[in-house]
């Protein structure tokens, strides 16, 4: 029996956005078939602990993961994902602020690639944290970026990543900015990765054509979408029933009478049966599900596993 443990540095050396992309799409076909096991998360001391596990069906593969939270400590997220399989005994365990950056970019990715104009190349991302660099990874991987502009409650935060990621993006524009209105006015598609409590900005700021992707609320006390934006978008979302347990932005909305559960798609569903035209406004909102993970660990385990 072998365990392997890999950090940072080699999942980011086994691992690309685009093979990421490919797998977390699949993981959203497969879990809308009905083919994970997955619980909804436990939660810890008001989410500053959380345990996730997923197992897909037809491999007999498992994956579990346990974080810590803290957003006063850089990087936010730390923790494990030990990636488990009936049919063999070795095993792998990997860096969990790794693999939660690489997997939601890569959901990111499979709903921008779904929900985002062919063309759409203008990106704001608010909040310039951990999660910031691979958001904006996705959508080079999917859209033809030429310009990203970002804006961060902590300007020095916004100008660090850019200067981090302008290597990665020799063929895109990039900017900050410190007023949000002003960066939304002309975007095409926009990422929200921050730890909001109330939204980020109001519906009126946005162009009348823009998808939104919203990765940052992950209890119902967060939120980073007003109401209104989401009462008249297209709203896909990871999964139902972590959403009702967790999107403050969804719960806030369904409360408040602005949308209805049946206004919600899953995107393994929307991947299933693609509609022609999901209209001007589309939402993407993920908590981040376990089977995203296990996609990253599959992968992991493929290529680094004897
Ligand atoms: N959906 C998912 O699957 C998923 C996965 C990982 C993390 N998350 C969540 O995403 C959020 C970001 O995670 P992180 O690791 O990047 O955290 P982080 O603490 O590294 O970064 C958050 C950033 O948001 C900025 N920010 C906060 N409020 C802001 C505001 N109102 N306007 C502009 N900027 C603001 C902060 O200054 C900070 O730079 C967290 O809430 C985290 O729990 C979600």
């Amino acid at each position: 029996m072998k365990t392997i443990t890999v950090g940072e540095r080699e999942i980011r050396e086994a691992v690309t956005m685009s093979e990421a992309i490919e797998a977390v799409r699949r993981g959203f076909v497969d879990l809308a078939d009905g083919q994970f096991e997955m619980p909804t998360r436990t939660a810890l001391r008001d989410g500053q602990f959380l345990v996730m596990s997923a197992h897909h069906r037809s491999t007999a593969t498992a994956m579990f993961k346990t974080l810590s939270l803290n957003f006063e400590r850089k990087p936010a997220i730390a923790g494990t994902v030990t990636w488990s399989e009936t049919g063999r005994l070795d095993n792998l365990i990997a860096d969990a602020g790794a693999v939660t950056a690489l997997r939601t970019g890569a959901a990111v990715g499979v709903a921008t690639d779904l929900l985002a104009p062919p063309e759409a190349g203008r990106l704001t991302l608010i909040g310039a944290g951990g999660q910031a660099p691979d958001q904006v990874r996705a959508v080079h991987a999917v859209r033809p970026l030429r310009q990203l502009t970002v804006v961060d409650a902590d300007p020095r935060r916004a100008q660090s990543l850019i200067q981090a990621l302008e290597p990665e993006l020799t063929d895109v524009e990039l900017a900050t900015a410190t007023d949000t209105a002003s960066a939304l006015r002309t975007a095409e598609i926009v990422c929200c990765a921050t730890n909001a409590t109330s939204p980020l900005f109001p519906e009126s700021a946005l162009p009348a054509q823009v998808h939104v992707n919203a990765i940052g609320a992950y209890r119902p006390t967060m939120r980073e979408l007003p109401d209104e934006l989401l009462a008249g978008s297209t709203v896909v979302i990871d999964e139902l029933d972590a959403i009702l347990e967790e999107s403050g932005e969804i719960i806030h909305a369904l409360q408040a009478g602005a949308i209805t559960k049946d206004a919600l798609t899953e995107l393994g569903t929307a991947l299933t049966a693609p509609t022609a035209d999901y209209g001007k406004r589309t939402v993407f909102k993920t908590v981040g599900v376990a089977m995203q993970d296990w996609a990253i660990a599959r992968l992991l385990a493929d290529k680094l596993l004897p």
